[in-house]
């Protein structure tokens, strides 16, 4: 009677419940959360040297570094930010003790909230109120200094900060020392999307320098694939994903550019995976998430194709519908296939060839990186990372009868 209000849930009901989350698909879903930190940062050696570059002489008891990072979304700036610290901690630790905090400005875009993070961190009991600026700075110092500890401070998304309180607090952080005549208490990243160094005053450029802004693009499609790959080996089970999917997830992300794309479709593939009960990731789970993403479905291009053009693009999707490939040779088989079943006389090669060439300048198809040699003459791998192979086959069946007649 009195069981607040919850039912056992009825037995159809507990049967999808039961399978969400039951693990057929991911081993560790909380490696798939954005702010989840892998062991090792992928493909980013260059970059993370540069910025030790920044950091020289750290590990002296008055040694400090300061660095901007800037770059796309979901280029890796947080992650490697934060992959930076924890190993520059880590690797200095017999000598200096570093330690390092993370403060999202989007979340705390005033200067009293940061402070309260940065003083809270050193002392959880330290009062709230009362203090100005001044007084929090030199707390901050004391008790860096009294426990002979450097702090590294990571104020990312820093813009936040700066549209709403200038560059004051930063300018103060970095001369938290000058007064008392020395350095090397703090450490200070900023990171934004944006191009900051041009919002700073003068005096704080001067402090920071052009030379100690660290620029990331955005990922190409194989810096992708490795991300893709070195997450999906963490966190899904052994087999549930292949390498082939994860490809096309890479092909999926791969105009953004952004490594977030590639968790979200990890994610979500997963998703769609276990709510099915299947204990494998399927292509059209990938391409109905990315058909999805704004901007990505362009499949009115369809619609204006030539009849034979639509034809091929039919065979290519039965293909499509069940793998994340096909080859050139077997496109052109199953072309055949659908020319007889329309009573069709099959078009040649070039023809052919002009068409696939369309298809890809169209984003309908991707060719596949690595070019395999069978024989004779070359074989180009195609997939439908942005479509879904089903809709476009049933599309193209309800049109190119229309067509052939013209
Ligand atoms: N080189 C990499 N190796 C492994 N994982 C990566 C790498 N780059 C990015 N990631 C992962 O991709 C996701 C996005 O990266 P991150 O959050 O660092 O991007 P960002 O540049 O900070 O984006 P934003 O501008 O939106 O804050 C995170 O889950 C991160 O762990
Ligand atoms: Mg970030």
């Amino acid at each position: 009677m009195f069981n607040n209000g919850w039912r056992q849930p009825c037995a159809a009901m507990s049967s999808w419940l039961d399978r969400i989350g039951a693990g057929l698909v991911l081993k560790h879903p909380e490696m798939l959360d954005h702010d989840w930190v892998p062991k090792e940062l992928v493909g980013r050696d260059e970059q993370l040297e540069t910025l030790a570059g920044m950091f020289t002489g750290i590990d002296g008891p008055s040694g400090s570094g300061r660095a901007v990072i800037t770059g796309p979304v979901g280029s890796g700036k947080s992650v490697l930010s934060r992959i930076f610290t924890r190993e520059i901690s880590t690797y200095h630790a017999s000598k200096r003790d570093i330690r390092w905090m993370h403060i999202n400005c989007r979340n705390n875009p005033s200067e009293s909230q940061v402070l309260q993070r940065i003083i809270h961190e050193l002392d959880p009991r330290h009062p709230d109120r009362g203090l100005g600026v001044g007084e929090i700075l030199s707390s901050i110092r004391r008790l860096l200094r009294n426990e002979s500890t450097h702090m590294i401070i990571i104020l990312d998304e820093v813009d936040h900060l700066m549209r709403k309180s200038g560059d004051a607090l930063i300018y103060r952080l970095l001369r938290i020392d000058e007064e008392y005549g020395s350095s090397g208490t703090l450490s200070l990243i900023l990171i934004s999307q944006e191009q900051i160094l041009d919002m700073f005053e003068s005096a704080v450029i001067s402090r920071f320098g052009y030379l100690n802004h660290l620029r990331l693009d955005g990922y190409d499609e194989e810096g992708l694939f490795k991300i893709a790959h070195q997450r999906a080996e963490m966190a899904f089970m052994p087999d549930a994903i292949s390498k082939s999917m994860l490809r096309l997830i890479a092909e999926a992300a791969a105009p953004s550019g952004d490594a977030r794309v590639v968790i979200d479709l990890l994610t979500n593939s997963s998703r769609l995976a276990e709510k099915d009960g299947r204990s494998e990731i399927l292509s059209s789970d990938v391409q109905r998430l990315s058909m999805e993403r704004p901007g990505n479905s362009n499949d009115s291009v369809v619609d204006e194709l030539a009849a034979h053009a639509m034809l091929l693009l039919i065979a290519i999707c039965r293909r499509l519908k069940n793998a994340s490939e096909i080859s050139s040779g077997d496109a052109v088989s199953l072309y055949k296939v659908v020319c007889e079943e329309y009573e069709q006389s099959p078009r040649g090669h070039t023809t052919l060839w002009k068409h696939l060439k369309k298809f890809e300048e169209g984003d309908l198809l991707k060719v596949r990186a690595g070019v395999v040699s069978e024989g004779r003459g070359r074989t180009q791998h195609f997939s439908m990372p942005h479509l879904l192979p089903v809709d476009i086959e049933k599309r193209l069946e309800a049109l190119v009868k229309a067509k052939l007649r013209k």
